[in-house]
């Protein structure tokens, strides 16, 4: 029988998921569908219950539901009980597991996909949003020399450092303190590249062969990458590799089999111009 899954959030309408997880389940003779769903904003929790009533599988969750999803489950990974939130639920019997995919997709897309491994490196991550918060411990555990988190508002860059002091030290501070540090990789983990605002960084940041990343994707140069070129880096990428990546985790927790993310990395990419 052909099992489903479904991706859940509020817009929904925009998402590659369902493509993204089509082109896995034909890549690997996976018996599945899987939709996007859009649920009303106050209607979470009934919409997944009934997806799953109605024999869902799985699920993927996506803004603004993460933080529920988390909450509505009855066993998290640790990744996703640190980060408070879950992008990926798994139905087993009357439990609900969880798991959130977005840190783990991302650093599997800098070391596997761009080649930079983070051991030993300088990591300075910008934002302490939902979008940092999952990808503190996949970077943590790939033990880089030195680990900066870095927010417009420090207090919240500061707060994460207390959360996560059982498992990895953080440098945290406000983006004002970066003058004059240098990392070789830089996350923009901010929502800033989605409304094309520019982040008020010094140059000094990008250390010579860095690589500047940016979460968002299909938005071609963000002015965070537009500022990363003009400051010499020559490797620059956006979030499409951690879109298909964090798919990839979830159709591995699902099916017990990991898709070879390449070819669909290719087929999504948008030029960075
Ligand atoms: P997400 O879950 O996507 O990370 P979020 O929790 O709303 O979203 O966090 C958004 C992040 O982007 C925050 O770190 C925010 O900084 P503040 O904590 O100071 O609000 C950051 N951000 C958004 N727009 C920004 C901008 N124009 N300049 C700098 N930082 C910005």
């Amino acid at each position: 029988m052909t099992d489903r899954y479904a991706l859940i959030g509020h817009p929904v309408g925009h998402s590659k998921s369902p493509l993204i997880h089509g082109l896995f389940a034909q890549a690997t003779a996976q018996d599945l569908t899987y939709t996007a769903i859009e649920a009303p904003l106050d209607g979470f929790a009934d919409t997944l219950a009934s997806f799953r009533a109605s024999g869902g599988r799985g699920t993927n969750v996506t803004v603004p539901f993460k933080l529920q999803a988390f909450e509505l489950s009855t066993d998290p990974s640790e990744t996703a009980r640190l980060a408070g939130a879950a992008n990926t639920l798994k139905f087993v019997d009357d439990r609900i597991h969880a798991d959130n995919t977005d840190g783990v997709g991302l650093v599997n897309d800098l070391q596997r996909n761009l080649g930079h491994r983070l051991a030993g490196k300088r990591v300075l991550l910008l934002g302490a949003g939902g979008a940092t918060r999952g990808a503190i411990l996949p970077i943590a555990a790939e033990h880089p020399a030195l680990f900066a988190v870095a927010n417009r508002t420090a207090a919240r860059a500061h707060a994460l450092r207390s959360a996560f002091a059982a498992h990895t030290v953080l440098q945290t501070g406000g983006l004002d303190e970066l003058q004059g540090e240098s990392f070789d990789v830089i996350i923009n983990a901010t929502s800033a590249g989605l409304t094309q605002s520019a982040l008020p960084l010094p140059d000094s940041i990008f250390a010579p062969g860095a690589l500047a990343y940016d979460m968002v994707y299909g938005k071609g140069l963000t002015p965070f990458l537009r500022q990363a070129r003009a400051a010499g880096v020559s490797t620059l990428a956006d979030g499409v590799g951690m879109l298909v990546e964090q798919a990839a985790e979830s159709f591995t927790i699902w099916r017990g089999v990991r898709p070879d993310t390449r070819a669909v990395i290719e087929r999504l990419t948008v030029p960075l111009v």
